[in-house]
């Protein structure tokens, strides 16, 4: 299979996330752990990409050097044609702020929220009016199914309803590039496919980039391609179907 098998794309306009080459290390010395080794790894507009491999390949780490939370080492890095290693720390928090969304893996919400408001503080964040932000919360949350459930706390809902706010929350700016880390991991696989099967309904568009980390084989259907990470780097990029999907 080759790199480009079964997505139509235009490479020249459509890339979210180049990577070249790029390295990560933590550490120094004799402890030092080399996480990325080289990565290469194109993500187009409109398609969801799996991130898989085996624990402590490195998944996390590249996504958190694409969403520039962590400077590489080394190698070449752009997201939407910008290199987040080159901004200066404001520019690159409002660049993620605008640009990028994340479902992390233990999901991340404030537990002294309502689910509302956790969807609103990205919104507050960037510059909307209580008003507004309550507002849009409401529509995405109403989009992934938990518009009866906006003044619940993070801890009245379930795993997967939490999931649904996290979702919610990342999908609440528009962002072209969607980051979610081990989406299904604290969830039974039903209920972890059902949440890959949502993210891809309600965040894939065609100028958006989803990218899922995830060692669940069984959700590979749900993926446009599948890139395998071993050894902190990407060892190839295939289509979904090429990749042992179920139905
Ligand atoms: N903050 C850190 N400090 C030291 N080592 C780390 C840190 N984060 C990750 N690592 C190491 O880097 C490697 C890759 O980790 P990670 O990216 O978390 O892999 P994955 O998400 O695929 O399980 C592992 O060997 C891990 O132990
Ligand atoms: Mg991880």
């Amino acid at each position: 299979m080759t790199l480009d098998a079964g997505f139509e794309r235009n490479p020249h306009t459509d890339g979210i996330v180049r990577c070249r080459g790029v390295t990560k290390s933590f550490g120094a010395g004799e402890a030092s752990v080399a996480a990325l080794r080289g990565v290469d790894l194109d993500v187009y507009a409109g398609e969801l990409l799996l991130l898989v491999g085996p624990s402590g390949c490195g998944k996390t780490t590249l996504l958190s050097v694409i969403g520039a939370m962590l400077e590489r080492d080394g190698g070449e890095c752009a997201v939407m044609g910008r290199d987040p290693g080159e901004m200066q720390p404001r520019d690159r928090a409002r660049f993620r702020g605008e640009s990028i969304g994340f479902v992390f893996q233990g999901f991340n919400l404030l537990p002294t929220l309502t689910a509302e408001d956790n969807v609103s503080v990205p919104l507050l964040i960037g510059g909307a009016s209580r008003r507004r932000a309550r507002q849009r919360a409401r529509e995405i949350l109403g989009t992934v199914g938990l518009g009866e459930r906006l003044d619940a706390l993070p801890a009245e809902l379930s795993g997967g309803q939490q999931q649904r706010v996290a979702i919610a929350r990342a999908l609440a700016r528009d962002p072209r590039l969607i980051l979610c880390d081990e989406p299904t991991s604290n969830l039974d696989h039903e209920t972890g496919a059902e949440m890959v099967d949502l993210l891809r309904r309600t965040g894939r568009s065609a100028d958006r980039a989803l990218v899922v980390a995830t060692h669940d084989s069984r959700i590979f259907g749900f993926a446009d391609r599948v890139a395998r990470m071993e050894d902190g780097r990407v060892q190839d990029v295939v289509a979904a179907n090429a990749a042992g999907a179920p139905p």
